[in-house]
């Protein structure tokens, strides 16, 4: 295997794993001058913990900004390179979603967010209007405020009686509740209740991730199974497949059952709320009027597409509201679970990344089961992060100053300009997703002048362009004023893809705008009320699905005032400071 130092071999080694990849793949089929990547035992581990972007970091350092991967059968060209970023990111027509679409249709069906082609140029046309500047103002003051301010109320308890609030679970709850009523006015009111639509959601994002890392994608296509590990070159096999029973699997395998289960809970659910949108539209001929259209009573996007009367199914319109849901609500999730991990007032603090279980991101290797296990809570790598107690000061500051103890206005938000910042410097340091996925539609040139091949899997590791010493000075460091305050929002065009968390090109985020509003929201509500703090002894850890997931990140009531520093982070600590400021309690 290409740069193999061999002083780690054993049976399971990589490189073992590699020469077979290799060889199954054909060598590659690509331009030889794209190292592969040589894959030791730990770095194994460190896959399947979970944490796939931290070894593709690694091998950035070790191999450049455009290596390979050998991922069984197939291989993937991983790119840390913004130039190669851009290339790929903007020749839409050249690459298309592959993988991602593989994994994720079961629950998306055509929807936009994995469609190609006319579909969706047609569908990304329809829904991109809904998200105009008055609907996002109107959503600002009628949802984000006040999901964010029943949040602060659901934490105000727990600081009362002082339990610990696990923060990433609660702001999960809270996107939650934000995009069902912004998309269908439907209220999931997860912070408040358990209900089978929010548990089926829930289960369908979990299988969309589990997919990701299936070594036997038996829920495939039969066709698509086999085009996945090469099995047409293999004459005898190929034809003893062709008469196996693949996709009835997912008829007894019970994670699939729950999975079908899952979904047509959540497709008729939307399937019900479109039928009564539908009903009270023509009831009231309602018709969009003006760019900025909105209904009062209720100015859902899902409303807005009734209302604007384009020719689409019902099932496309279902499809296309559940790509939102999916796209919109684990990542800003994230974002703020991140951020205020980001701002906590200890300093020295460090994330710590740990094995727990078997977790690999995607079906990057075949190997014996034997090495798959990993015993749980070992821990793996601590990287520095510094955490600087003036940012948050900075911040509550700004929002107490700007907002003078109301609730913020969708003027407002462009005074929150140094929280925007700290949103901004999250999302470079944890992106959501932290790679994107495509696959060259025919051979290709990119830019260095490195050959691809037609059918190509590549993976843009964003996580890496936004941490790479080459791209960005005092890349590790959570610094939100190395985007000035004075200048333009950055953005990929006005970093030349150096800052790409929402992507770029034709496919970029539709929902950014709504989600940078969103996030800005919450964490002016929740600094406004809430005093908090990392305490000593828990391991912060690093997974990831679709996201990079925190693990153990949690809020409880305590005195402590931000001035205090505890020796390492752990649990967030919160105080309600409108209630009881002095009360001290231990968990
Ligand atoms: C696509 C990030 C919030 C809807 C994307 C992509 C990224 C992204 C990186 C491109 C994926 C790719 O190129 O393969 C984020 C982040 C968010 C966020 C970091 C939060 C901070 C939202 C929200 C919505 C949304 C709130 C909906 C309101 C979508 C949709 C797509 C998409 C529909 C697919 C677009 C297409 O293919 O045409 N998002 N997103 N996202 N996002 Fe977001």
């Amino acid at each position: 295997a290409g740069g193999s130092t061999g002083s780690n071999r054993s049976w399971v080694s990589p490189d073992w794993l590699t020469s077979l990849s290799r060889s199954l793949s054909g060598g590659g089929g690509g331009d030889s001058r794209i190292p592969y990547a040589d894959a030791k035992l730990d770095d194994v581990s460190d896959l399947l913990g979970g944490a796939l972007f931290l070894p593709l970091f690694k091998w950035m350092l070790d191999y450049g900004p455009i290596y390979r991967l050998a991922a069984g059968p197939r291989n993937f060209v991983v790119v840390s390179d913004p130039a190669i970023a851009k290339h790929v990111l903007r020749n839409y027509g050249k690459y298309a979603k592959g993988l991602v679409s593989e994994v994720s249709e079961f629950l998306f069906g055509s929807g936009f967010a994995i469609a190609e082609g006319a579909l969706w140029t047609v569908r990304r046309r329809a829904v991109t209007p809904s998200l105009h500047r008055k609907y996002l103002s109107v959503m600002v003051d009628k949802v984000f405020c006040r999901c964010a301010q029943r949040l602060v109320e659901k934490l105000q308890i727990h600081a009362m009686d002082g339990t610990a609030v696990n923060m990433e679970e609660k702001f999960s709850q809270l996107t939650l509740d934000v995009i069902g009523l912004s998309l269908f006015n439907y209220n999931f009111d997860s912070l408040a209740s358990d209900s089978p639509v929010i548990e089926a959601v829930y289960t369908a994002l979990k299988e969309a991730e589990a997919r990701s890392t299936d070594i036997l994608p038996y829920w495939k296509a039969k066709e698509a199974f086999m085009s996945h590990f090469n099995l047409f070159e293999i004459p005898r096999l190929s034809l003893l497949l062709s008469h196996a029973p693949l996709p009835i699997l997912c008829k007894i395998i019970p994670r699939q059952i729950k999975a079908e289960k899952a979904v047509s809970i959540i497709r008729n659910t939307v399937e019900e709320l479109i039928i009564k949108c539908k009903e009270i539209v023509e009831a009231e001929c309602e018709q969009v009027e003006g760019e900025e259209y909105v209904n009062e009573t209720d100015p859902s996007i899902l409303r807005f597409l009734l209302a604007s009367r384009e020719e689409v199914t019902s099932i496309q319109l279902r499809d296309d509201l559940l790509s939102m849901l999916v796209a919109g609500h684990e990542t800003t999730g994230s974002v703020l679970t991140w951020t205020i991990y980001l701002l906590n007032p200890n300093s020295d603090c460090s994330v710590v990344t740990s094995r727990t279980g078997i977790k690999p991101l995607l079906p990057l290797l075949i190997v014996p089961a034997k090495c798959l296990f990993v015993p749980e809570g070992i821990v793996m790598s601590c990287i520095p992060m510094a955490c600087d107690p003036s940012s948050l000061k900075r911040a509550r500051h700004e929002v107490d100053e700007v907002l003078q103890g109301r609730p913020p206005r969708y003027e407002d938000v462009k005074e929150l300009k140094y929280l925007m910042r700290c949103i901004h410097e999250s999302l470079r340091l944890y992106p959501h997703p932290p790679v994107l996925i495509r696959r060259a539609q025919s051979d290709d040139v990119l830019p260095g002048d490195y050959k691809i091949n037609a059918g190509q899997d590549i993976m843009i590791s964003v996580y890496n362009i936004h941490r790479s010493p080459k791209v960005w000075e005092r890349a590790e460091e959570f610094f939100p004023e190395r985007f000035s305050l004075e200048g333009p929002v950055p953005n990929e065009t006005n970093t030349d893809f150096r800052f790409i968390p929402f992507s770029g090109g034709p496919r970029k985020c539709i929902g950014d705008q709504f989600a940078l509003l969103e996030a800005i929201v919450a964490l002016a509500i929740f600094l406004q009320h809430m005093k908090f703090e990392l305490v000593a002894d828990q391991k912060i850890s690093m997974t990831t699905g679709a996201t990079i997931h925190t693990t153990n990140v949690r809020v409880v009531y305590d005195d402590k005032s931000e001035e205090n520093t505890a020796q390492s982070c752990s649990i967030l600590e919160v105080t309600d400071m409108s209630l009881h400021p002095l009360d001290i309690v231990i968990v």
